[in-house]
């Protein structure tokens, strides 16, 4: 299995991406909304290229670092969301302006928009910002309505900032793998979306945008009928977290890690070179760190940093020999990615080529 690769590295099948690209796009613009990609799954210029070229306004980026790969790669359109905060955070969106990017950015405090404020102030370039509502994920966000509309106020007001909308992220809606539920959660997701946009609208403060962040309510955007934008990540790759949230199905998975058994010291136990160091440590789902491609009676039962415990469903005997390689499909693609330099393409089984990670590891 691809012989001509060390290991562990990662492999994408680039015909897979392309096609979740694709899909994506077309359910957006079936849907009407506009199809706002975030970076932080592949963390690279070449897959941000072929979105673009698939139907993609924009991109999204947590981070600065991010931002600033994808502003050399020439892509001038970005919202960034995560609150930047301090002067050298300030610094560096400052250059971001001044060397021609248009700035989108999710806002969830004073002190937030306070920072936008001094960096119009000394570029003289304007900002657009979102305020960001927590719609029950708990992280970053308004949670309270009245709070959302006030805060709305002071960036409707504020000199140099655009306000265009809201924003939010269901990080929260996946937290059950249960089809109904999950389909039940994004209901009242919309609920809560369309009873803010109308206070919005009764205060003369119309939300232009409404941005809804996360791969599993885009997959099931038909029940979304309030965002005018969508920001999927995962989709681009998906993972064994959003096959078990139903939002994607094993063929749709473009990313696994390949793997060598390097150590079998016992009948019911292989070792892998793969551990925590080369897949993150997200799970385990249904008692698995990954999904082990065509075999389905083995799990990822442990990691350590450097080794994976790969162990039979039912105690077995494995039918593995030091040297077998193993894909796996990590249980959240994310990390994983960011955890790697570059990224082996294949196409229909024959490695294609590779692609650098350029934005792996800028947490800054
Ligand atoms: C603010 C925000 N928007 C969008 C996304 C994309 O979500 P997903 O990876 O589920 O596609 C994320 C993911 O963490 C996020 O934090």
């Amino acid at each position: 299995m691809y012989e001509t690769l060390d290991t562990p590295t990662l492999v994408i099948d680039e015909e897979k991406a392309l096609r979740n690209i694709q899909q994506m796009a077309a359910k957006a613009q079936d849907q009407g909304v506009v199809l706002r990609p975030h970076t932080k799954t592949h963390k690279s210029p070449y897959f941000a290229q072929i979105q673009s070229a698939h139907g993609a306004e924009g991109l999204m980026v947590a981070k600065l670092g991010e931002a600033e790969v994808m502003r050399r790669a020439g892509f001038l359109d970005q919202s960034i969301g995560y609150p930047l905060i301090g002067p050298l955070k300030e610094a560096r969106l400052r250059d971001l302006l001044l060397a021609g990017v248009r700035v989108r950015i999710s806002v969830d405090s004073l002190d937030g928009l306070a920072s936008l404020k001094r960096v119009f102030q000394t570029t003289g370039v304007r900002i657009g910002a979102l305020i960001e509502v927590d719609t029950g994920m708990h992280r970053c966000g308004v949670e309270d309505p009245s709070a959302v509309l006030s805060l709305a106020q002071a960036v409707e007001e504020a000199d140099g900032i655009d306000y265009l909308g809201i924003t939010c992220f269901g990080g929260h809606l996946a937290s059950t793998y249960d089809k109904d539920a999950i389909v039940g959660r994004i209901r009242e997701e919309d609920r809560l979306l369309s009873e803010l946009a109308r206070r919005l609208d009764d205060a003369g403060l119309h939300a232009s945008i409404i941005s809804e962040g996360g791969t599993i309510p885009a997959a099931f955007l038909d029940e979304l009928r309030t965002a005018t934008e969508i920001r999927p990540g995962t989709y681009i790759f998906n993972d064994v977290a959003t096959v078990a949230s139903h939002a994607a199905i094993w063929d749709e998975c473009a990313l696994a890690v390949l793997t060598t058994v390097v150590s079998r010291p016992s009948r019911e136990r292989a070792i892998i070179d793969a551990g925590s160091k080369t897949l993150g440590l997200d799970g385990p789902i249904n008692g698995s760190y990954g999904w082990v491609v065509d075999h389905p009676e083995i799990r990822l039962t442990r990691m350590s940093e450097e080794h994976g415990i790969v162990q039979p469903v039912d105690g077995r005997s494995l039918d593995l020999a030091i040297g077998d390689r193993l894909l796996i499909i990590p249980n959240h693609v994310c990390p994983t990615v960011n955890l790697h330099d570059f990224a082996a393409l294949a196409r229909q089984g024959q490695l294609v080529g590779e692609v650098p990670i350029e934005a792996r590891g800028l947490v800054q």
